[in-house]
């Protein structure tokens, strides 16, 4: 697990202020300073408070949008190498991101129209479809008609079917019951195995980070607190900010 995919040094993103209330010039850092390296294979889960830069980071690594300062750097990024860094993204309102009009097997072949056939595009979606657990009885049905935890699988099979090998999670099981998380979190698993994906995996709840995470990055305030491998990060805390985040976490509470 030591070969980098991702190197972020002292990445900072300022959003100018949105109204006309706010004193001129003063723009809001929603990161500030990260420095971080992410390694293949692995699942990082980033986790902290709300507002704390958590997707603000997820879009920057994306590349959907640009720092305001310091570098993001993929690898490979030698020439000639066989792995391109191809990277997708999971969210929680998996709805609003589906056309309506067509068949969930369509949701999923749809991005796949601009490199092949039809045929080939719905060939492909069937067996990612297969892959996330949804039985054939269901591939002709709208997305309306799907549960929340069955439309995040299709949502998952469409973020593979572009073939990624990063995949950003921002609070995919967020809006699903228990139950549901549990199920498209072991699903996320497997395929992350079999895939052999790494995932950054944006949560505010820990027990989840603590499920899937090989490694948890801690932001708060835009600034990275702490990063550390699971278990050490629940044994051995090394900022006050990270022992107030574990210590609010219900089920560990004494
Ligand atoms: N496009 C934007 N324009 C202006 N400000 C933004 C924009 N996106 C985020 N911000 C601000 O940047 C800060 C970090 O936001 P971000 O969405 O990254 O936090 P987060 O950790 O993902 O929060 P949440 O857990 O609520 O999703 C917030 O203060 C937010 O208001
Ligand atoms: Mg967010």
């Amino acid at each position: 697990m030591d070969e980098r995919l991702i190197e972020v040094r002292d990445l900072d993103k300022a959003y100018r202020p949105k109204t006309f209330l706010r004193a001129k010039g003063e723009a809001k850092l929603a990161n500030q300073g990260i420095n971080l390296d992410i390694y293949q294979g692995e699942v990082l889960g980033l986790v902290g408070e709300s507002g704390s830069g958590k997707s603000t980071l997820g879009r920057l690594l994306l590349g959907f949008e640009s720092p305001t300062s310091g570098q993001i750097r993929y690898f490979p990024d030698q020439e000639g190498t066989q792995v391109d860094f191809k990277p997708q993204i999971v969210f929680q309102n998996n709805l609003a991101a589906m056309n309506p009009q067509l068949s969930v097997l369509d949701v999923v072949a749809e991005p796949l129209l601009r490199t092949q056939s039809r045929a080939e595009a719905r060939e492909a979606a069937k067996d990612y479809l297969e892959q996330v657990g949804i039985p054939e009885d269901k591939w002709s049905h709208r997305p309306r008609s799907f549960s929340g935890g069955q439309l995040q699988r299709v949502n998952i099979a469409r973020a593979l079917a572009d073939q990624p090998n990063f995949i950003v999670l921002d609070e995919p099981v967020s809006a699903l019951d228990v139950s549901v998380q549990a199920s498209i979190i072991n699903l996320l698993m497997d395929l992350q195995e079999a895939h052999q994906l790494t995932y950054l995996f944006i949560t505010h709840d820990l027990s989840i980070a603590r499920v899937i995470s090989d490694r948890i990055a801690v932001m708060k305030e835009g600034h990275l607190v702490e990063v550390q491998a699971t278990e050490a990060l629940f044994d051995n805390p090394q900022e006050a900010y990270t022992r107030d985040l574990l210590a609010a976490i219900p089920s560990l509470k004494v």
